[in-house]
């Protein structure tokens, strides 16, 4: 990752985890290893003092108590400002434990080990760190860049087949950010690629002020989706899945929107129900129900904003101004395409 004084490596292979203790930055005393019960992978740390913070299961752990716990703990086990935070696990670990070494002692070091396929791909790279409020996810966070990222593939071994599958569907949206077909390549390669490309985007736009809004390509109508299924009111939903439904959703909107034509739609099946994931609405829910989502996603400013294909040569745009009429018109359109 390319950012000037805080560049960083990424290293991915089969083995990386062994290779951790050789990226603690110099003059770390004291490592805080923050971990979930269910991951079971721990970095050798070799000579360091260091003391494993388990926290909570799941997405109930990126919470602002959860946080406060975290540094009081960290605080009680003495790391100083020149120690370290290291993150063990999926992106809701490293987006937690980011935020935690982010506010510490106003910005201490954290390096992440990525676990899961999502992680290794997307959410461990990019320095976005966060938790969630009731009001909706990472609604609180900073951008913090880690030391390292370590991505071991044979980690990916020990996930759930669901999990697994919520990674591919971070990797669908890479096929659409140019790519090129990733389920063909072994998977250390993929990742790389994978990594690679958000390495890029968030290279040339870290704060998120243009081109690095690209990353959310699927993510807003895959946020509402995912969060409408956490409050119970259509099936619950891994991230990645929802990702792939709102990648399918944002091809129907950019066809409604005459942006792309009939093959550049069915390209968008084909990526997301070749990798396995799904490609409709999930049953039972009413395009009403997502606009309080929508238009509260943190990406609309004041109306909706979507990103969006279009006949570009490179492809996708930021939409802001989509309305109403034009997301129900697009879910009524893939409604009609589920029922084929
Ligand atoms: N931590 C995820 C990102 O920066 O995009």
């Amino acid at each position: 990752m390319e950012l000037g004084e805080r560049s960083y490596p990424i290293i991915i292979g089969v083995g990386a985890l062994a290779r951790v203790r050789d990226f603690v930055p110099p003059g770390v005393a004291k490592v805080a290893v923050v971990t979930q019960k269910n991951i079971p992978h721990r970095p050798d740390l070799g000579e360091l003092d260091s003391r494993i913070f388990t926290v909570p299961d799941g997405e109930d752990a990126k919470s602002m108590s959860v946080a406060a716990e975290l540094a009081e703990g960290i605080a009680e086990f003495g790391l100083s400002r020149s120690d370290l935070v290291v993150a063990v696990g999926g992106g809701v670990v490293t987006d937690l434990a980011g935020f935690v070494a982010s506010v510490y002692f106003r910005g201490i070091r954290y390096l992440n080990v990525a676990t899961t396929l999502l992680a290794q791909v997307d959410a461990a790279i990019g320095g976005k760190t966060g938790v969630n409020l009731s009001a909706g996810k990472n609604l609180v966070g900073s951008f913090w860049q880690p030391s390292a990222v370590i991505c071991d593939v044979s980690t990916l071994s020990t996930l759930n087949p669901r999990e697994y599958r919520s990674g591919l569907g971070e990797m669908a949206k890479y096929e659409f950010l140019g790519s090129g077909r990733l389920d063909t390549e072994d998977l250390e390669s993929a990742v790389a690629r994978c990594a690679a490309i958000k390495a890029d985007y968030v290279a040339v736009d870290e704060r998120e002020g243009g081109r690095r809004a690209l990353l959310n390509y699927g993510h807003t109508m895959g946020h509402a989706v995912e969060a409408l299924g956490l409050a119970g009111r259509s099936e619950r939903l891994y991230h990645g899945e929802a990702v792939a439904i709102g990648l399918v959703f944002a091809a129907h909107l950019a066809h409604t929107l005459g942006r792309i034509g009939n093959k550049e739609l069915n390209a968008h099946y084909e990526v997301v129900e070749r990798m396995g994931l799904p490609s409709r609405l999930p049953a039972g829910l009413d395009v009403e129900d997502t606009f309080s989502f929508l238009e509260r996603d943190k990406k609309a400013m004041g109306s909706m904003t979507f990103v969006l294909g279009s006949g570009a040569v490179d492809g996708l745009e930021v939409v802001r101004g989509v309305g109403r009429d034009d997301v129900r018109r697009a879910w009524q359109e893939m409604r009609e395409a589920d029922a084929r």
